[in-house]
């Protein structure tokens, strides 16, 4: 028993728990998950998978992406940076849905499945449907030799390390390195990207790592914040475009580890629904980098404030309009608008961790949770 325990002291290496080490790996993994494949200096993305493959993916009429829990929302970032980048048409499909509804495949289409632990029924099942109608499947799994990445027909690793706390957080990022390094080198190949574009977007892709760790300073602060808040007993996340994901994430991550009910919505959608939850009582926490639709999520900042709403704004780096309506903002490093979700995830992480510690959950193996679903 003591020996267990020590062990689990050195596995943690000095953190109270593997979850917020596996958020401060953030950095490291994510290099891991380019390191070979983003070569900068020659301006290419070499991977074997896709290399080995181009006429499919470039042939596809469209791609459908299949996963469950965090790696479906990894989907739904990769809808934008494909869509955005490379003018694939995409959808994404929750695994357990889409084995059941009779999907129309054609032999054509391209189905990426994503899984952090590569073994997850419903993934595997729609994997094994999506064969059978005579798709091309490709895996973007974590854990090497897993059975989805046997089962698919070529993939990608993400080189995130083992992740122990059930409540996923660097697989999450990690998929979406992995993805938006496809949806680059698809753009490149079709022409869908400019040449100053692609080396942009290349340069910029190699900086995150250390934009990540910029956003985990912020942690003392996000623990003050996490502190005001933890006994909410609802929260609202809002996002626009490529945060829209990030805002669906943010919620999953708090009701996952505090058990505190928390809803994700795209910013605009507000409007015709959760708009009516908005009190003073009620936490919403807006992603609202200075990108894209800026104004009008301040403008939707607005119209929480004028329902005396409380307001955690996500924002860029010497943000000042969100920062005179929020009760608090964290601010995050600036960055090209589709490779924001990698950094404005970080903050989210953060704050459900740090409520969970204060209400004193078990963080790393919450309730009725477990880390990989091998049933359906
Ligand atoms: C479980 C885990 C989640 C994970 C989901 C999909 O629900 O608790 O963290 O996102 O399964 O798992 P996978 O291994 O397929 O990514």
């Amino acid at each position: 028993q003591e020996l267990q325990l020590n062990l689990e002291q050195i596995e943690k290496n000095g953190f109270d728990h593997f979850m917020l080490k596996e958020i401060y790996e953030q950095p490291s993994a994510i290099t891991d998950t380019y390191r070979g494949r983003l070569l900068v200096d020659d301006g290419i993305i070499r991977m074997a998978g896709v290399d080995d493959n181009l006429e499919r993916f470039l042939n596809a009429k469209r791609i459908v992406i299949v996963a469950c829990g965090t790696s479906w929302h990894a989907g739904l970032v990769a809808e934008y940076v494909f869509e955005d980048l490379a003018r694939i048409p995409v959808e994404v499909e929750y695994a357990s849905e889409f084995r059941y509804r009779n999907p129309i495949i054609n032999s054509d289409d391209v189905v990426i499945a994503i899984s952090q632990s590569g073994e997850t029924a419903d993934t595997m099942a729609a994997i094994k449907l999506a064969k059978e109608k005579g798709a091309f499947v490709f895996g973007v799994c974590n854990v090497v030799g897993s059975s989805i990445s046997r089962e698919t027909n070529a993939g990608a690793y993400t080189h995130a390390g083992p992740e122990i706390g059930v409540a996923s957080t660097k697989a999450f990022t990690t998929q979406i390195t992995v993805l938006t390094l496809i949806a680059l080198k698809l753009a490149k190949a079709k022409g869908s990207i400019s040449n100053s574009d692609f080396h942009m977007h290349l340069r910029e892709l190699e900086t995150i790592p250390q934009k990540v760790e910029e956003s985990l300073k912020s942690n003392e602060h996000i623990q003050k914040v996490a502190f005001k808040y933890k006994d909410a007993r609802n929260c609202l996340y809002l996002g626009r475009g490529f945060n829209f994901p990030v805002a669906l994430e943010g919620a999953l991550k708090l009701k996952e580890i505090s058990y505190i009910h928390a809803e994700g919505y795209p910013a605009a959608e507000m409007k015709h629904g959760p708009i009516a939850l908005i009190d003073e009582e009620m936490p919403v926490v807006v992603i609202a980098t200075r990108k894209g639709h800026y104004e009008k999520v301040v403008s939707n900042i607005q119209e929480i404030k004028s329902r005396q709403g409380k307001i955690i704004g996500i924002v860029t780096e010497g943000d000042t309009s969100v920062r005179e309506l929020a009760d608090y903002v964290i601010e995050v490093p600036d960055t090209i608008e589709a490779l924001t979700p990698l950094i404005t995830t970080i903050p989210l992480q953060l704050l459900s961790y740090h409520i969970a510690v204060m209400l004193g959950k078990n963080v790393d193996q919450p309730r009725n949770l477990a880390k990989s679903v091998t049933v359906e």
